[in-house]
């Protein structure tokens, strides 16, 4: 990256860059994965620049032609990035004027690299919400699936990490669904701020050609135009929205592999990780690790870290554009990164992720999970939720002592605390009558889940439709 090259700016001056100054203000080693953005957007560009009378049919002709070019020269590598022309925007452009001279000086005619890079990023960033959402719903499929496939088999569910009520795994796994369905519409309900094209602001007051940007808006699939120049260049606010949505979509990611990793430990042993997901210990033989689910809780931290980066940024930047925008883009690309393979990982996690039936069914009945539906039976027989309470309370602490679960009592010892108690009270304290117990919608119930089953089917269907 050392040789110089002719700077379009370099007019105003008469010394040379300093070579560290030179690197140091470069972006070219991460701002090159833009190339593909910002030629469709010198295209459009170009095309309302003909529109307008300012190139002439054959130049418009001769740059659409050069800048194929210069996408296919870039893409198989024989373009060489160098600090001396800093960016993206100047090495197309300096690659440009090398293969077609005088006609691609006319190219920059009423832009900016300020409403450039702007465009770039928003051509970006819209299609990485497109990918974000694509993987997100691989992942919902994959907990469909593993709803389905246990949709009657019982687990814990927990509250303060201590068993509270039976619930099914298939209810877990919708659960885990819907809070990747919120993930997806804030991304989804972003992408109407991200499309709007800022091309025609300039560097900050907009230009004195007659630029139609509703037609270069309209070339690159934009939704409209930015109403304000001097906002248009300086915004940054959708790659905030873009990361501070994926922090969201990391801390359900985390969240579930903490989970999992809980349940796949040795004292749960509520479920087995494929192999083909876990590494092992270098001293300890015996071990078979979680790795890939603590590296998307870890990784949960990279994301968040560039949301604090990307919100720093833009704390306290006078209007219009200043430099610190640059370092916009190695927040988000880390950030796209980081997210897109925490997805996929989680879903090979999940899709090699095996219910130990038995032992999650026998945790289920332990810790006296069924308490509150005894507690439920005893308002049925007209006690006050509150005395039931204590009643069950009592019993609970009876059975502790003589070390027994609920339904390892005997009728006697219910009948000692209240008369009111019958036999029946046995299908009560069985943890399947415990979930099938369950009436309202969103339940744990059989019915309930196989409905939020359904539905989650359907979301899927609708979005493959489009
Ligand atoms: N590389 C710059 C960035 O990423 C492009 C814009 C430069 N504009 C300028 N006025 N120096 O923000």
């Amino acid at each position: 990256m050392t040789k110089n090259t002719k700077k379009p700016w370099q007019g105003r001056f008469s010394g040379e860059t300093d070579k560290f100054v030179e690197s140091f203000t470069s972006s070219i080693a991460f701002d090159n994965r833009l190339y593909e953005y910002d030629i469709q957007g010198s295209v459009a560009h170009s095309k309302m620049l003909n529109s307008i009378g300012i190139l002439s049919d054959i130049e418009l002709k001769e740059i659409l032609t050069a800048l194929e070019k210069v996408k296919e020269k870039i893409e198989s590598g024989k373009v060489s990035w160098r600090d001396s022309l800093e960016d993206i925007h100047m090495h197309i452009e300096h690659e440009l004027i090398e293969m077609i001279g005088d006609t691609a000086k006319k190219i920059h005619t009423g832009r900016s690299r300020n409403d450039q890079v702007a465009t770039d990023i928003r051509l970006y960033v819209r299609n990485e919400i497109i990918n974000v959402h694509e993987n997100i719903v691989v992942l919902q499929k994959t907990l469909i699936k593993l709803a389905e496939k246990y949709s009657k088999s019982i687990i814990p569910g927990f509250t303060h990490l201590q068993v509270a009520q039976p619930v099914t795994f298939g209810f877990i796994m919708m659960a885990w669904f819907f809070m990747l369905e919120r993930d997806k519409s804030r991304f989804i309900d972003s992408y109407k701020r991200v499309n709007i094209s800022p091309l025609g602001a300039g560097a900050l007051s907009g230009s004195s050609h007659k630029l139609d940007r509703e037609y270069v808006a309209k070339l690159l699939d934009f939704d409209g135009i930015t109403s304000n120049s001097l906002d248009s260049v300086s915004d940054r606010d959708f790659i905030i929205e873009f990361i501070s949505n994926s922090s969201l979509l990391m801390s359900h990611l985390s969240r579930f592999s903490e989970e999992i990793i809980i349940w796949a430990s040795t004292m749960y042993n509520f479920v087995d990780l494929d192999d083909k997901v876990c590494t092992g210990s270098s001293i300890m033989p015996q071990k078979k690790n979680p790795d890939v689910l603590e590296l998307i809780r870890g990784k949960t931290g990279t994301v968040y870290g560039q949301l604090m980066n990307i919100l720093t940024i833009m704390k306290a930047q006078p209007f219009a554009y200043n430099r610190d925008n640059q370092e916009d883009k190695p927040a988000l690309f880390n950030c796209v990164d980081t997210v897109m393979i925490s997805v996929q990982a989680m879903n090979i996690c999940l899709e090699n992720l095996k219910l130990n039936e038995k032992v999650a069914k026998f945790s289920a009945k332990k810790g006296y999970s069924t308490a509150t539906d005894f507690a439920d039976y005893l308002v049925k027989k007209e006690i006050p939720f509150r005395d039931a309470h204590e009643i069950v309370g009592k019993v609970v602490a009876h059975a502790v002592s003589k070390k027994q679960d609920l339904d390892e009592l005997s009728i006697e010892d219910f009948k000692s605390v209240s008369s009111v108690i019958e036999e029946d009270i046995f299908d009560f304290l069985n943890i399947e009558g415990s979930v099938r117990s369950k009436k309202t919608s969103g339940g744990t119930s059989y019915e309930e889940v196989n409905k939020q089953i359904e539905k989650a089917k359907n979301i899927i269907k609708e979005y493959e439709k489009n």
